[in-house]
C-alpha cells in the first residue's frame, strides 16, 4: 500500500479471481494443448456473423460509439417485446450491476444476496458501503422464503437464475410469491446470464410488466460467445435506468462490441447450435458422473457442479497437469466441488479421460 488513504470499503473487498488463462497453464506446465472449461464461455466460439460485423466496424473506430447503443437496444426491445427505453446496454452485465449499485446503494443500506452465487453481487454492494446479508441456498437455488423474510428495509435483493455455480433454478410460482412479499421500495435484480440455456420456460419479461421494482440482466458473454468484447443488457422500467445513465461512462460499449452483439442477435442458427451442444454436453457430463459415482447438481446452465469427494484444489491441479482448466469452488464454500463448463464433444472426452486419471490416484 502507498500510504495514501484508501476508502475502508475498498480495503474490505476480495479481488475477483478469474478462471486460469490458457497461456499461464501452457507456460507453467510446459504444455501445448490446453483446454479451458473454467469461465462458462461458448465452446463453439463467436457467431461468424459477429466476427464479420466486428471486421467491418474496425474501419469505423475513429468515431465515438453511439452512446446508448440505440440500434442494439431497438433489436433487443423487438425481441423481448418491450419499449426500447426499458433496455439498457452495458460493458458486460457486470457494468450494469455496478451502475445499479452506484445509483441506488447508500453507505449502510442493507443488501440481501444468495450464498454460493456469483461473487460480484457482494463486490458491487460493498464498494458503495452496503451492509450485506447473505442467505444460504436451499436445494441448490435461492431460498426465496428466507430472502423475502430479510426484505423489509433492504435496498436491493440480488437473485441469480440459473444460479452460478450450481446451475439450479427457482420455480416461477415461488418467485411470484416472493415478489408479492417484497416491499415495493426494494429493488429485486435477477441476473440471467445463463438464460438462453434454461429449458424451464421461466418468463421474466412478463414479470417485469407486473413488478415495477424488478430488474433483469442478461449477457452476450455466454450463449452468444462474445465474452471478450463485453456486452450485456438490462431490462427494467425507464425510470430505473435514468440515474444509471448519469453514473455511467458515456461511451462504455465500444463500436465493434455494439456491431458484434447486433449481428450475434440475428444469428439464430449459431444460438441454436450452441444450446444443442450444451444439452448434449450436459447429458455427457451427467452420465460420466453417474458412471464414476460422483454427485452433481442438475443444471439449467452451461456448466456442471461436480462433487469430487476430496479437496477440489488437488483435483484442479491434477487436471491442469493434464491440460484441462476447470474451476475449484472452495471460494464459494464448496471445498470438494469443481465447476466444469460444457465444452465441445472432443473437449469433454479430454476432460473425462483426465478426470478418470486424476481420481484414480
Ligand atoms: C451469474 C453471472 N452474472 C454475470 C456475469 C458477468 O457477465 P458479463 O460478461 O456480461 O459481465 C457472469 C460471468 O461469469 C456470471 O456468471
Amino acid at each position: 500500500m502507498t500510504g495514501y488513504p484508501v476508502r475502508p470499503e475498498v480495503l474490505k473487498l476480495k479481488p475477483y479471481v478469474p478462471g486460469k488463462p490458457i497461456v499461464e497453464v501452457q507456460q507453467e506446465y510446459g504444455l501445448q494443448e490446453v483446454i479451458k472449461l473454467a469461465s462458462n464461455e461458448n465452446p463453439l466460439g463467436p457467431s461468424p456473423l459477429a466476427v464479420d460485423a466486428m471486421r467491418q466496424a474496425a474501419a469505423e473506430v475513429h468515431i465515438y460509439p453511439e452512446a446508448t447503443a440505440r440500434a442494439l437496444r431497438q433489436a433487443l426491445a423487438a425481441q423481448v417485446n418491450l419499449p426500447e427505453d426499458w433496455l439498457m446496454v452495458g460493458n458486460g452485465s457486470d457494468e450494469l450491476l455496478r451502475l445499479l449499485a452506484g445509483s441506488y446503494i447508500r453507505p449502510g443500506d442493507r443488501v440481501v444476496l444468495p450464498g454460493c452465487s456469483f461473487p460480484n453481487y457482494r463486490t458491487v454492494s460493498e464498494i458503495f458501503g452496503a451492509d450485506v446479508t447473505e442467505v444460504p441456498l436451499v436445494g441448490e437455488t435461492m431460498d426465496l422464503q428466507a430472502m423475502a423474510a430479510q426484505a423489509p428495509g433492504a435496498r436491493v435483493i440480488f437473485l441469480c437464475r440459473p444460479n452460478n455455480p450450481t446451475g439450479g433454478v427457482f420455480p416461477e410460482t415461488a418467485f411470484r410469491h416472493f415478489m408479492a412479499a417484497v416491499p415495493a421500495e426494494t429493488l429485486v435484480l435477477i441476473d440471467e446470464a445463463y438464460h438462453e440455456f434454461d429449458a424451464t420456460g421461466f418468463d421474466s419479461v412478463d414479470l417485469l410488466r407486473s413488478f415495477p421494482n424488478l430488474i433483469v440482466t442478461r449477457t452476450f458473454s455466454k450463449a452468444y460467445g462474445l465474452a471478450g468484447i463485453r456486452v450485456g443488457y438490462g431490462m427494467a422500467r425507464p425510470e430505473i435506468w435514468q440515474p444509471c445513465y448519469r453514473v455511467r461512462e458515456p461511451f462504455s460499449v465500444n463500436v465493434p462490441a455494439q456491431a458484434a452483439a447486433l449481428a450475434a442477435l440475428q444469428d439464430t442458427a449459431h444460438l441454436t447450435a450452441t444450446v444443442e451442444n450444451n444439452r448434449l454436453g450436459l447429458q455427457f457430463l451427467t452420465e460420466l458422473c453417474g458412471e464414476m459415482g460422483l454427485p452433481y447438481t442438475p443444471s439449467q446452465a452451461n456448466f456442471l457442479l461436480i462433487d469430487v469427494g476430496r479437496p477440489a484444489t488437488e483435483v484442479f491441479e491434477a487436471l491442469l497437469r493434464r491440460g484441462v482448466i476447470v474451476r475449484p469452488m472452495g471460494g464459494s464454500g464448496r471445498p470438494t466441488a469443481i465447476r466444469v463448463t460444457v465444452g465441445t464433444p472432443a473437449e469433454l472426452e479430454q476432460f473425462a479421460a483426465a478426470l478418470r486419471e486424476a481420481l484414480a490416484k
